[in-house]
């Protein structure tokens, strides 16, 4: 099959959630934020939900709507916040109420409320934060914020959640934290708050928050573009890399280093994207991404565990494509896709094994030999979004018969994925 045409991917939804938590913020309670090309998914609609639960005024989210956030000083919650399949809604939150002189109650769905948030609260409790849990090393949580101490911590994991809700919390508790990691998590909330001027910088390998002198730093209201979603396109790219033929463009892509890490490991695969019109939005590199089908020949390599946090979310994505290569693709240390949206690193694994391909997870790493063996049989995709996307993807093969247990949960990142894949030639 060959592919064709012009896309563009939905909203970043990293980039997303920070944009209204932070125009919710805003001037303290003044001010009015526009932020356009915000994903319309179900987990930046969460976000919004729970600001608006907390007082933030939130125009609709609505494709080709421009959001309005009116800055409202945030206050105690009538109920509970159901932060749904959310993980960055939940974490995020998290750091935000640490800050705030009320207590409040987060919880989420099925999958969110199995997903670990003592990375979170552990060091949310060191900066004086008092945290409830109901039901151990999960939500729901009550939390209740107030006077914070300043912190210095270094995450177990690379995990930008972990890292912006401390982040977060020094901005609304007005007090410094030094984070460093063990590799660097995508920086979206750093670029953010440089770019609003908010006392952010690096210091010896470690990213430092220092809030004003004055007691607590104001926001700005603000205007941002939201940049497209790598990790959305990402799959784009992967159905363009399986086609036999053709040309994809995929505009306004973000292009953050922190996020492209599957274009590096795509490159060594023997993959052709290329990068033209880079650009900047709002502290944030954007381009067009040009994809020419190599023809099926694609090659098996090692991906290496400082990589990993560059692809956390791709590697359902490259999994599938390593599954179409020569020989066999490793990836290293990737047990945090145990605590992702489902136990992904065991579900690629089984998905592959049921559709005839070897692959295993050994320990913390996985293993995939490439067949060319058309892919059949009936894949689990858990109602996790990217195990949705990712086999559809290899389902665009040709003699493939892949049937998918649900396709809803695309809703999540990417509502009109199955749209662009026909629009692309290959759905
Ligand atoms: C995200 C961080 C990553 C990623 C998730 C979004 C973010 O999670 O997997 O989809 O917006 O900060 P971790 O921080 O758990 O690695």
């Amino acid at each position: 099959m060959k592919v064709r045409g012009t896309v563009r991917p939905p909203g970043d939804k990293s980039i997303s959630h920070r944009a209204l938590m932070l125009a919710a913020l805003a001037g303290g309670g003044k001010g009015t934020s526009e932020l356009e090309g915000l994903l319309t998914g179900a987990d930046v609609k969460s976000t919004a939900r729970v600001l608006r639960q907390l007082g933030g005024e939130i125009s609709s989210i609505r494709d080709d709507t421009k959001v309005v956030v009116h800055a409202s000083r945030i206050s105690h919650p009538a109920s509970r916040l159901h932060c749904g399949n959310s993980g960055t809604t939940a974490r995020l939150m998290l750091g935000i109420l640490a800050g705030q002189k009320f207590a409040a109650t987060l919880t989420g769905d099925a999958s969110l409320r199995r997903r670990p948030m003592r990375r979170v609260t552990e060091p949310l409790r060191a900066m004086g934060a008092e945290i409830t849990e109901g039901r151990g090393d999960a939500l729901p949580l009550t939390i209740r914020g107030g006077r914070l101490r300043a912190l210095t911590y270094t995450t177990p994991v690379a995990s930008a959640q972990i890292k912006s809700a401390l982040l977060l919390a020094g901005l609304t508790g007005g007090v410094a934290v030094t984070i460093r990691e063990p590799y660097r998590s995508r920086d979206h909330t750093e670029r953010l708050l440089a770019y609003l001027g908010l006392g952010l910088h690096e210091r010896d390998g470690a990213i430092v928050y220092e809030p004003a002198p004055e007691a607590r730093a104001l926001v700005p209201a603000f205007r941002l573009a939201v940049p497209g979603d790598a990790s959305s396109a990402a799959f784009l790219v992967g159905a363009a890399a399986l086609a036999e033929g053709g040309e994809l463009v995929i505009e306004n892509v973000g292009v953050n280093p922190t996020r492209t890490g599957f274009l590096v490991v795509l490159a060594r695969m023997g993959a052709h994207v290329d990068r033209v019109n880079l650009r900047d939005a709002g502290g944030e590199p954007v381009a067009d991404l040009v994809v020419r089908p190599g023809g099926g020949a694609l090659r098996g390599t090692e991906v290496s565990a400082a990589e990993v946090p560059t692809l956390v979310d791709e590697v359902p994505m490259l999994a599938v494509l390593a599954s179409r290569a020569e020989g066999e693709t490793v990836f290293r240390e990737v047990g945090e896709l145990r605590v992702k949206e489902s136990n992904r690193l065991e579900l690629i694994a089984a998905n592959l094994r049921v559709l005839g391909v070897e692959a295993e997870a050994r320990g913390n790493d996985l293993h995939v030999c490439g067949t060319t063996r058309p892919p059949r049989g009936r894949v689990d995709t858990a109602r996790d979004h990217r195990l949705a996307m990712a086999f559809a993807v290899l389902g665009t093969l040709p003699g493939a018969d892949v049937r998918l247990s649900e396709k809803g949960s695309v809703a999540i990142s990417y509502p009109r994925f199955f749209r662009d894949l026909k629009a692309i030639g290959v759905g």
